[in-house]
């Protein structure tokens, strides 16, 4: 006996439908919206109908012309049921995105499919595909092998190839993704990453929402401090500075990434201290409705101000070497530990970045990721990355202002400074690295 393959459609939960007093219907999804035309008493309770419960395809015959308006405008969940079973669900995020191309018979899964747990269920994805496809069955999460999904014996298997092609989370074997430079030069979790962070999808809060109010407390702008020994600075003559300084443009012309110091004169302390200042300090904070907005010298998406600065110090005279959190309201250092294995993995790894010898100070920048992630969703992560651009030119700028030698760095031993100081990566961890020491005499300005 062969299986009774049939569909159910629903509106997707985010769409509300509104009839105008001349019977003109309208869909709406925030910011998206559909005119269906003028509809009788009868279609638009139909209408009312796909909004409230699943109903068989095969009841919908007489709505057969509105129904593919719907489908393409991606405005409904298509579920395949087997037998009187729901096998799986496709979800539409936006428009259905017709493939031209004809679906080859060797099919297998794009590699950037992710499957997740959703609730109770398991939803596949992809950041190139319009809709996501949930499944409701162990047997529909079974046939997504690749020997599964080259089987065309199951009826309900063969559907759900269909599926998975024209939603673009299947591609031909071999492997088209990894035939051109345009997909094979992503990662998938690169690909997610810019997608998600740049898209704002329906039902997915994106941007300054604020989800987490009412919930969890914000965090506050400034944490406990760590504890140790505190190093304190004298604030720098910002008046000196104004009228000393090198011109803007003497500055951003001159600006040069150096990795080599100068040991035999090694940055000192007050240089230290006044760097860190010109940066990087709280020029204050002030508190709106329970969140904390900084200000510093450099620009924060929210004036949220999540970074951190660490510094690893090696040869700075005056200072002892070890590992200090930049205390950046009160302008001092508190000093974490001396220079440990975890410390010397630091240097090492900053060294390695640089292709040079370990410099005099090796600056960690690290996020406290709820700062940012209270208010922001889906793309709190990028606005971080930015933030850290934001701070490299700053220290680029300020260091070659000062006559100091900087360079970003692509990378570190993430894991290293989080056992050298026990915070939790998931709360705070490095996300950008920058080396600082004295400017060897030939490279002098
Ligand atoms: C985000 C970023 C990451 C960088 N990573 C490294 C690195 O890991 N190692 C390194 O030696 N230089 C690194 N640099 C410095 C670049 O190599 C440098 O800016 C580039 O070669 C141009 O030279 P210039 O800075 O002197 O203009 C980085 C620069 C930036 C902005």
């Amino acid at each position: 006996m062969t299986s009774q393959i049939e569909e159910t459609v629903r509106f997707r939960p985010d769409v509300a439908g509104i009839a105008a007093p001349d019977a003109s219907y309208y869909l709406l999804s925030w910011p998206h919206s559909m005119s269906m035309g003028r509809l009788s008493v009868e279609q638009q309770a139909l209408l009312h109908r796909l909004g409230r419960e699943a109903i068989p395809v095969k009841e919908l015959r007489d709505f057969e012309a509105h129904l593919d308006l719907l489908r393409a405008g991606g405005w409904l969940h298509v579920t395949v049921t087997c037998d009187g079973r729901d096998l799986y669900t496709v979800e539409p995020e936006g428009p259905e995105v017709p493939r031209t191309d004809e679906m080859p018979p060797d099919l297998a899964l794009s590699r950037f499919a992710i499957a997740r747990r959703d609730g109770t269920e398991v939803v596949l994805e992809s950041p190139r595909s319009w809709c996501r496809v949930r499944l409701h069955t162990s047997q529909a999460l079974a046939w997504l092998g690749p020997s599964r999904l080259a089987d065309d014996d199951v009826p309900a298997l063969r559907r759900l190839r269909r599926d998975l092609w024209g939603a673009g989370l299947a591609v031909s074997q071999p492997d088209e993704e990894d035939a051109q430079l345009s997909t094979c030069q992503w990662q998938p979790h690169e690909l997610w990453f810019h997608h998600r962070s740049r898209t704002r999808w329906p039902g997915t809060p994106h941007g300054k929402s604020d989800w987490a109010a009412g919930t969890f407390d914000a965090p506050a702008a400034r944490r406990a401090p760590l504890g140790g020994e505190v190093v304190s600075f004298a604030p720098p003559d910002l008046g000196r500075a104004r009228d000393n300084d090198p011109s803007l443009t003497a500055v951003l012309e001159d600006r040069r990434s150096v990795r080599r110091h100068d040991d035999a004169n090694p940055l000192s302390v007050a240089q230290l201290g006044d760097f860190l200042y010109r940066c990087a300090r709280d020029r204050g904070i002030h508190r709106v409705n329970g969140v904390d907005h900084v200000n510093r010298p450099f620009p924060s998406g929210g004036a949220m101000h999540e970074l951190e600065i660490y510094t690893v110090v090696r040869k700075v005279s005056g200072l002892q070497p070890g590992l200090y959190h930049y205390d950046s309201q009160h302008h001092r250092l508190e000093r974490i530990t001396e220079t440990t294995l975890q410390v010397r993995r630091l240097l090492r790894a900053g060294a390695m970045s640089a292709a040079a010898s370990e410099p005099q100070v090796l600056l960690l920048i690290t996020a406290r990721f709820g700062r940012v992630m209270w208010q922001y969703r889906s793309m709190a992560y990028s606005l971080i990355m930015k933030h850290v651009g934001v701070l490299f030119q700053t220290m680029y700028l300020v260091a070659t202002a000062m006559g100091l030698a900087p360079c970003a760095l692509g990378g570190g031993d993430h894991a290293a400074f989080a056992e050298a100081t026990g915070l939790d990566p998931l709360e705070e961890g490095t996300v950008g690295e920058f080396s600082l020491g004295s400017l060897p005499p030939e490279t002098g300005r």
